[in-house]
């Protein structure tokens, strides 16, 4: 499967892009693995003809937006993502009519729509320095991450208005469980993304986007590292880091994310049927390496996005890659 995935993309002059987040398999093939600033900024410099965007749907969306005239396919065009669907477009512009003089900041985790009501776009690797870089008094809306909003309304004494919304993986690692790690391994480092809850970001060593994590790691003189992210990130920092310890940090049990356990496990691509929760997202997980090769193949699931649209969308991720 790899190397006809490797033929047909010398053929199609294509490239792939995957997420940390990706399974392994498919990390293997890429030709380009980042965060979600990387992977927008990689898709705004390529010169190949076809971009296959090995993450979730917003992913693919922002590579559509930045090239607009390249094919960009996504191999399961079903990989949504928690996050961006607790932002709805219409509420969203109502909450920022809402707050007539504020700056509006949104994640790039977020539709398209919800872009076109931003002003300038952030991801988790650039948000601080962002929002650092605006007006102390500047008045300002963050969506939809209240999580990565807290962090950056703490560390720099700002009042953002947030948006109150959370990835169902990121919000619900167990604070219980990290400290337990902790005590099973006194000499280990705490490795946070800002997605997490604040009690999490209070306690790590270090937090970052997934690539500030490995950036870390990789310059930092600790042997093992408690991992509080997405799972899939586990496979470059072991590459990189080879000599070194991860450990990935468990999730909380049902009660503490108010769901039940079934629904918690759901959709868990791991197959494990006794799944009570993981730091997995199913969502990244749904990218297969058969559906990759079927997606090069056909030249689909493409994305679609008006002219209109994406213009719109554009002027605020461009601002973004301005600041980065
Ligand atoms: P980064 O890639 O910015 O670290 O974000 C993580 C994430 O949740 C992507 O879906
Ligand atoms: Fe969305 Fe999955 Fe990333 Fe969470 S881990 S923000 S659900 S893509």
């Amino acid at each position: 499967m790899k190397d006809k995935i490797s033929a047909l993309k010398k053929q199609k002059n294509a490239l792939i892009m995957a997420h940390y987040y990706q399974r392994d398999e498919i990390q293997e093939v890429a030709d380009f693995i980042g965060d979600s600033l990387a992977l927008a900024q990689q898709a705004a410099r390529t010169d190949a003809d076809i971009i296959v965007m090995c993450g979730v749907h917003f992913m693919g969306e922002t590579a559509k937006i930045l090239c607009p005239d390249k094919k960009v396919i996504v191999p399961d065009m079903t990989a949504g993502c928690s996050l961006a669907d607790s932002c709805e477009a219409e509420e969203f512009a109502r909450f920022v009519a809402d707050h007539p003089d504020h700056t509006v900041i949104s994640y790039v985790n977020t539709s398209a729509a919800v872009k076109t009501h931003t002003d300038i776009v952030v991801t988790s690797g650039n948000a601080l320095k962002i929002v650092s870089a605006l007006p102390e008094d500047e008045k300002i809306i963050f969506g939809p991450d209240r999580n990565l909003g807290s962090y950056i309304n703490a560390v720099t004494g700002r009042e953002m208005v947030l948006w109150p919304g959370a990835c169902h993986v990121h919000d619900r690692f167990s604070f219980d469980g990290i400290m337990e790690l902790k005590r099973q391994h006194p000499g280990a480092k705490v490795l946070v993304h800002p997605e997490c809850r604040r009690p999490l970001q209070l306690i790590a060593d270090k937090v970052g986007s997934t690539a500030a994590l490995l950036a870390f790691c990789r310059e930092d003189d600790a042997r093992e590292y408690i991992v509080v992210t997405e799972s899939g990130i586990l496979r470059e920092m072991r590459l990189k880091c080879p000599e070194k310890v991860f450990i990935p940090a468990p999730p909380d049990s049902a009660a503490d994310t108010g769901k039940e356990s079934a629904e918690v496990g759901a959709g868990c691509s791991t197959g494990d049927e006794d799944c009570k929760g993981c730091n997995h997202c199913e969502y990244m997980k749904l990218n297969t390496l058969e559906k990759v090769y079927e997606a090069l193949k056909e030249e689909q699931p493409e994305i679609i996005i008006s002219e209109e649209l994406a213009a719109r969308a554009r002027r605020p991720i461009e601002r973004m890659l301005a600041m980065s």
